[in-house]
């Protein structure tokens, strides 16, 4: 598909955009049955027996532009629910000839609830997301506690949840919910078929070739850095399967 864009270049994403035939609409059976919609990531690779890493709000692409061509045995799928920015990340990818990175238009937290089945990630990605500082849109946040049942439900046993952020109050909010999450005593808000802890807590090892004293170098850290923020990163994982 081709975007005209204000700034006189017309985008490219072909190649990279998963198109609506790869991910047809939800069918109607998804009213009795919530798994219905799901359609397995790995097949929209060239690769799919290859680990798939999904980024949720790509942006402009630079994390992905970045890891595909250093981590060639990985596949990468953004999701970026902007229209503008996914055109550009999705253009940029394929100027740049990446062959294990597709993009997707759409929301990240709804893909993951009615798409994306059981344990095929390797790792979810989720850099700067948006704080939605007012309390009426906290509900809008990524990081809820539906979200981290899906990002377990779709974690491989030893697959990683990995998160940076610059904004305080947005963080001691995932504090909140990711004590309750890597606790070893069940609280009403981690559902009763997920083992506790569902989650263990690890330190964020910046990924091969990020700048120095970069955590992941996207443009939304190089900007808040040069404002002189501070950062929190933290990687949740789901516990290996017990030998
Ligand atoms: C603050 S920007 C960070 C972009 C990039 N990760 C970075 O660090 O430079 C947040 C991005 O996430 C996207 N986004 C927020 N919520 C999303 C969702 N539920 N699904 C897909 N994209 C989302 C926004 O459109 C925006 O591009």
């Amino acid at each position: 598909m081709s975007f005209g864009l204000s700034h006189g270049r017309d985008l490219d994403t072909r190649g990279i955009e998963v198109s609506a035939a790869e991910l047809p609409p939800l069918p109607d059976e998804i009213v009795l049955d919530p798994r219905a919609g799901f359609r397995d990531p790995r097949a929209l690779f060239a690769h799919p027996d290859r680990p798939l890493e999904l980024e949720i709000g790509s942006g402009k692409g630079t994390f992905l532009a970045r890891s595909s061509p250093r981590r060639p045995d990985v596949n990468f799928l953004g999701v970026e629910w902007a229209g503008e920015f996914f055109a550009y990340a999705a253009d940029r990818l394929r100027r740049a000839g990446a062959t294990n990175v597709r993009m997707l238009k759409a929301d990240a937290v709804e893909f993951l609830k009615w798409r994306v089945p059981d344990g095929v990630l390797h790792v979810i990605h989720l850099y700067f997301s948006d704080p939605w500082p007012k309390r009426k849109h906290h509900k809008n946040r990524v990081i809820q506690d539906e979200f981290l049942a899906h990002a377990w439900r779709t974690l491989v046993p030893g697959g990683e949840l990995r998160l940076v952020t610059d904004h305080d109050e947005y963080w001691s909010w995932m504090e909140a919910h990711f004590e309750r999450w890597t606790s070893p005593v069940r609280t009403r808000n981690v559902p009763d078929r997920i083992p506790v802890p569902a989650f263990e807590r690890r330190a964020f090892i910046p990924p091969e070739g990020v700048g120095e004293d970069e955590l992941v170098g996207t443009n939304f850290e190089r900007k808040y850095r040069d404002e002189g923020r501070s950062f929190r990163a933290i990687v949740l994982r789901r516990p290996a399967a017990p030998a």
